[in-house]
Protein backbone atom coordinates (compact mmCIF):
# COMPACT_ATOMS: atom_id res chain seq x y z
CA UNK A 1 0.00 0.00 0.00
CA UNK A 2 1.60 3.46 -0.49
CA UNK A 3 1.16 6.28 1.78
CA UNK A 4 -0.68 9.13 0.21
CA UNK A 5 -0.65 12.58 1.74
CA UNK A 6 0.16 16.59 0.68
CA UNK A 7 2.34 17.08 -2.09
CA UNK A 8 5.65 17.52 -0.90
CA UNK A 9 7.01 21.50 -0.97
CA UNK A 10 9.60 22.03 -3.05
CA UNK A 11 11.78 24.96 -4.22
CA UNK A 12 9.21 26.95 -6.17
CA UNK A 13 10.73 27.21 -10.19
CA UNK A 14 11.60 30.55 -11.41
CA UNK A 15 8.04 30.62 -13.42
CA UNK A 16 5.99 29.84 -10.44
CA UNK A 17 7.47 33.09 -8.22
CA UNK A 18 6.35 35.23 -11.20
CA UNK A 19 3.18 33.66 -11.68
CA UNK A 20 2.55 33.86 -8.38
CA UNK A 21 2.96 38.11 -8.40
CA UNK A 22 0.85 37.83 -11.81
CA UNK A 23 -1.99 36.35 -9.68
CA UNK A 24 -1.93 37.50 -6.32
CA UNK A 25 0.44 41.19 -6.94
CA UNK A 26 -3.10 43.44 -7.62
CA UNK A 27 -4.80 41.62 -4.53
CA UNK A 28 -1.97 41.90 -2.27
CA UNK A 29 -1.45 45.64 -3.35
CA UNK A 30 -5.11 46.26 -2.54
CA UNK A 31 -5.19 44.35 1.36
CA UNK A 32 -1.67 45.14 1.67
CA UNK A 33 0.33 47.94 0.47
CA UNK A 34 2.19 48.32 -2.68
CA UNK A 35 5.27 47.58 0.12
CA UNK A 36 5.50 43.95 -0.33
CA UNK A 37 7.15 43.69 3.17
CA UNK A 38 6.13 43.34 6.65
CA UNK A 39 5.58 46.15 8.95
CA UNK A 40 7.20 47.64 11.87
CA UNK A 41 4.69 49.41 14.05
CA UNK A 42 5.86 50.63 17.45
CA UNK A 43 3.52 48.88 20.18
CA UNK A 44 0.05 47.68 20.54
CA UNK A 45 -1.44 51.10 20.41
CA UNK A 46 -0.04 51.80 17.19
CA UNK A 47 -3.20 51.85 14.77
CA UNK A 48 -2.04 53.55 12.04
CA UNK A 49 -2.92 51.63 8.62
CA UNK A 50 0.05 49.22 6.84
CA UNK A 51 1.48 51.93 4.36
CA UNK A 52 3.02 53.72 7.37
CA UNK A 53 4.64 50.56 8.89
CA UNK A 54 5.73 49.27 6.22
CA UNK A 55 7.33 52.68 5.12
CA UNK A 56 9.38 52.63 8.49
CA UNK A 57 10.48 49.80 8.03
CA UNK A 58 12.04 51.08 4.41
CA UNK A 59 13.50 53.80 6.50
CA UNK A 60 14.82 51.47 8.85
CA UNK A 61 16.78 49.83 5.93
CA UNK A 62 17.82 52.90 4.15
CA UNK A 63 19.11 54.19 7.02
CA UNK A 64 21.07 51.44 7.78
CA UNK A 65 22.69 51.05 4.30
CA UNK A 66 23.89 54.76 4.37
CA UNK A 67 23.26 55.63 1.09
CA UNK A 68 24.81 58.54 -0.82
CA UNK A 69 23.92 60.83 -4.45
CA UNK A 70 26.90 59.24 -5.59
CA UNK A 71 25.81 55.60 -5.59
CA UNK A 72 24.46 53.00 -6.97
CA UNK A 73 21.90 50.56 -4.89
CA UNK A 74 20.41 46.72 -6.30
CA UNK A 75 17.20 46.36 -4.73
CA UNK A 76 17.54 42.34 -5.66
CA UNK A 77 13.46 41.46 -5.88
CA UNK A 78 12.11 45.39 -6.29
CA UNK A 79 8.40 44.08 -6.48
CA UNK A 80 6.39 47.25 -7.83
CA UNK A 81 9.32 49.44 -6.35
CA UNK A 82 8.21 51.45 -3.71
CA UNK A 83 10.74 51.19 -1.33
CA UNK A 84 13.22 51.57 -4.32
CA UNK A 85 11.66 54.82 -5.14
CA UNK A 86 11.26 55.88 -1.28
CA UNK A 87 15.22 54.87 -0.94
CA UNK A 88 16.33 57.25 -4.12
CA UNK A 89 14.06 59.87 -2.90
CA UNK A 90 15.70 59.76 0.29
CA UNK A 91 19.08 59.77 0.15
CA UNK A 92 19.84 60.76 -4.12
CA UNK A 93 21.24 56.99 -4.95
CA UNK A 94 20.58 56.07 -8.17
CA UNK A 95 18.66 52.53 -7.49
CA UNK A 96 18.52 49.68 -9.91
CA UNK A 97 15.54 47.03 -8.78
CA UNK A 98 15.39 43.83 -10.32
CA UNK A 99 12.22 41.48 -10.13
CA UNK A 100 10.96 38.01 -11.94
CA UNK A 101 8.27 39.25 -12.75
CA UNK A 102 7.42 41.33 -15.59
CA UNK A 103 4.58 43.50 -14.76
CA UNK A 104 6.53 44.99 -11.46
CA UNK A 105 9.36 45.66 -13.28
CA UNK A 106 7.11 47.47 -16.08
CA UNK A 107 4.69 49.66 -13.68
CA UNK A 108 8.03 50.61 -11.93
CA UNK A 109 9.46 51.92 -14.71
CA UNK A 110 6.80 53.59 -16.00
CA UNK A 111 5.97 55.16 -13.00
CA UNK A 112 10.04 56.40 -12.49
CA UNK A 113 9.24 58.04 -16.37
CA UNK A 114 5.78 59.59 -15.25
CA UNK A 115 7.61 61.25 -11.89
CA UNK A 116 10.44 62.21 -14.27
CA UNK A 117 13.34 59.67 -12.02
CA UNK A 118 13.99 57.44 -15.13
CA UNK A 119 17.81 58.45 -14.94
CA UNK A 120 17.54 57.42 -10.79
CA UNK A 121 15.35 54.31 -10.87
CA UNK A 122 15.81 51.95 -13.48
CA UNK A 123 14.01 49.07 -13.13
CA UNK A 124 15.14 45.11 -15.11
CA UNK A 125 13.51 42.20 -15.23
CA UNK A 126 15.65 39.63 -14.35
CA UNK A 127 16.29 36.40 -11.80
CA UNK A 128 18.79 36.73 -9.47
CA UNK A 129 21.08 34.25 -10.92
CA UNK A 130 21.20 35.79 -14.71
CA UNK A 131 21.24 39.45 -13.05
CA UNK A 132 24.45 40.99 -14.85
CA UNK A 133 25.47 44.73 -13.60
CA UNK A 134 23.60 47.00 -16.26
CA UNK A 135 22.70 50.38 -15.94
CA UNK A 136 20.09 50.34 -19.12
CA UNK A 137 16.25 49.15 -18.90
CA UNK A 138 16.45 45.68 -20.28
CA UNK A 139 13.92 44.80 -22.57
CA UNK A 140 13.89 40.97 -22.26
CA UNK A 141 10.56 40.14 -20.47
CA UNK A 142 9.14 37.12 -21.81
CA UNK A 143 7.94 33.44 -20.11
CA UNK A 144 10.68 32.15 -22.60
CA UNK A 145 13.77 33.71 -20.70
CA UNK A 146 12.77 33.35 -17.44
C1 LIG B 1 8.02 39.85 -1.17
S1 LIG B 1 8.29 40.72 -2.70
C2 LIG B 1 9.21 42.11 -2.10
C3 LIG B 1 9.14 43.29 -3.04
C4 LIG B 1 9.85 44.57 -2.57
N1 LIG B 1 11.22 44.32 -2.16
C5 LIG B 1 9.09 45.20 -1.44
O1 LIG B 1 9.56 45.13 -0.30
O2 LIG B 1 8.02 45.79 -1.71
C6 LIG B 1 9.54 39.71 -3.48
C7 LIG B 1 10.01 40.22 -4.83
O3 LIG B 1 11.12 39.43 -5.26
C8 LIG B 1 10.95 39.05 -6.62
N2 LIG B 1 11.67 37.78 -6.79
C9 LIG B 1 11.41 36.60 -6.20
N3 LIG B 1 12.31 35.67 -6.58
C10 LIG B 1 13.16 36.29 -7.44
C11 LIG B 1 14.31 35.86 -8.16
N4 LIG B 1 14.76 34.62 -8.09
N5 LIG B 1 14.94 36.77 -8.94
C12 LIG B 1 14.49 38.05 -9.02
N6 LIG B 1 13.40 38.51 -8.35
C13 LIG B 1 12.75 37.64 -7.58
C14 LIG B 1 9.46 38.98 -6.82
O4 LIG B 1 9.10 39.11 -8.18
C15 LIG B 1 9.01 40.17 -5.97
O5 LIG B 1 9.13 41.34 -6.73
Amino acid sequence: MTRSGPPALGTPTSDQVADFYDYLGPLLSMVWDENFHFGYWEGPDDQVSVAQPTDRLTDVLVEELDARPHHRVLDLGCGAGKPAFRLARTTGATVVGISINCAQVAEANARAAEEGLQDQLIFQWSTRWTYRSRTRRSTGCSRSNR
